[in-house]
């Protein structure tokens, strides 16, 4: 007898998130030091001294489980927002939260759709629930193709993923993009409308998604700590609907789903808005560095409203990433998504970027 075959096919057909190993088993296995990642979508700036402090002071109460309520990060995002505390989800990072939600609405037989290529774990939590993972190419541009989006929802359709910014080009889709989405996708249809990278982006005409939620049941726009907060280590990301939508996935949760951690520093992180505009700019100086860069040495890439970019490398892309790697730059292959000439760079520190631009540089003689 096999294990496997007492599993559910659709887990054990499954192909696991391809994370990376740590940075200090790969500097050992390559012979390496000081090598620099830029390959999750990290912030490369550590937490506030004001967050360590706050964490500091909670670890005497690790012996107890957490506020299975959050109350007062709850409270403090909600006033943060403009919004009421009925319409906030809290989760373990928005990972947790989109397993919540297809835990919710899909099953087998039903269809999850989503723009691709797009943020790995879509497929996957689909998938583990026995549904099926309907892809709609990306257009020319590299952005979701709303209209094509449309066309693709069926009877069986029951969840919208949109990541936006999309993982892993960068790119954005406009207001004007989302009201079409939202008129031309049937009510049925819960949207998660997935705006991890929001806080980078720069077009003005971005949807304002909160705004939305009044007019739109079925909508659920999620968010993290992970991105601009940088605190992806604790897992804290929320979702922002409404209550009736929202006391569903409250009903469909683990009760002490948000650490105490998490809870501690999300309440400090909020409270200090000039660290998210010093990301911000250090990102957006970070992405005109590596675009400039890009440009000299005649490589092509997406536009990213992102703190990432997506390089086009051509049929050496995986060799090239092997040989950055070797140089201690970790960068991310897309080839498991369809991307295989490209590369995803994480906009790191100004000294980060330029030892990526360098090595690059020398891989490709220019
Ligand atoms: C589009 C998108 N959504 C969600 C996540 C996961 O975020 P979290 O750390 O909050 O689980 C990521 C992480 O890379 C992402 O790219």
């Amino acid at each position: 007898m096999r294990i496997s075959d007492l599993a559910k096919p659709h887990i054990r057909n499954l192909e696991p998130y391809q994370g990376g190993k740590p940075i200090e088993e790969l500097e050992r296995e390559l012979g390496i030091r000081d090598s620099i990642k830029l390959a999750s979508n990290e912030c490369p700036d550590p937490p506030s001294a004001a967050v360590t402090r706050a964490l500091q002071a909670a670890l005497p109460r690790l012996h107890r489980y957490p506020d299975g309520e959050s109350y007062y990060l709850r409270r403090a995002l909600a006033r943060h927002l403009g919004i009421g505390t009925e319409n906030l989800f809290l989760g373990a990072g928005s990972d947790e939260i989109l397993e919540v939600l297809v835990k919710c609405f899909l099953g087998p037989g039903d269809e999850a759709l989503f723009p691709w290529p797009s943020f790995a774990m879509y497929p996957i939590v689909t998938q583990g629930m026995g549904a099926t993972a309907v892809r709609v190419p990306l257009d020319a541009e590299m952005r979701a193709d709303v209209a094509q989006v449309a066309r693709a929802i069926t009877d069986r359709t029951r969840l919208l993923f949109l990541a936006n910014p999309n993982n892993p080009t960068g790119t954005s889709i406009g207001a004007a993009d989302f009201a079409e989405l939202l008129r031309e996708v049937p009510e049925r249809v819960i949207i998660v409308n997935d705006e991890a990278y929001r806080e980078y982006v720069r077009r003005d005409d971005f949807p304002n998604t909160l705004d939305a939620i009044d007019g739109r049941p079925t909508l659920i726009t999620l968010r993290t700590f992970s991105k601009i907060y940088g605190l992806a280590g604790l897992r804290l990301g929320y979702g922002v609907g409404d209550p009736e939508l929202i006391g569903l996935l409250e009903r469909a949760r683990h009760p002490f789903n948000v650490s105490l951690l998490a809870q501690v520093a999300g309440c400090v992180a909020l409270e200090d808005p000039e660290r998210v505009t010093r990301i911000r700019r250090l990102t957006h100086a970070g992405l005109d560095q590596l675009e400039r860069a890009f440009d000299e040495i005649g490589l092509s890439y997406a536009k990213s409203d992102a703190n990432f970019i997506l390089v086009e490398l051509g049929p050496r892309a995986a060799e090239i990433h092997d040989k950055l790697l070797h140089a201690g730059v970790i960068t991310r292959c897309m080839g498991a998504c369809g991307l295989e000439n490209h590369l995803r760079v994480t906009v790191g520190l100004p000294e980060e970027n330029k030892r990526c631009i360098e090595a690059l540089r020398r891989e490709l003689g220019r």
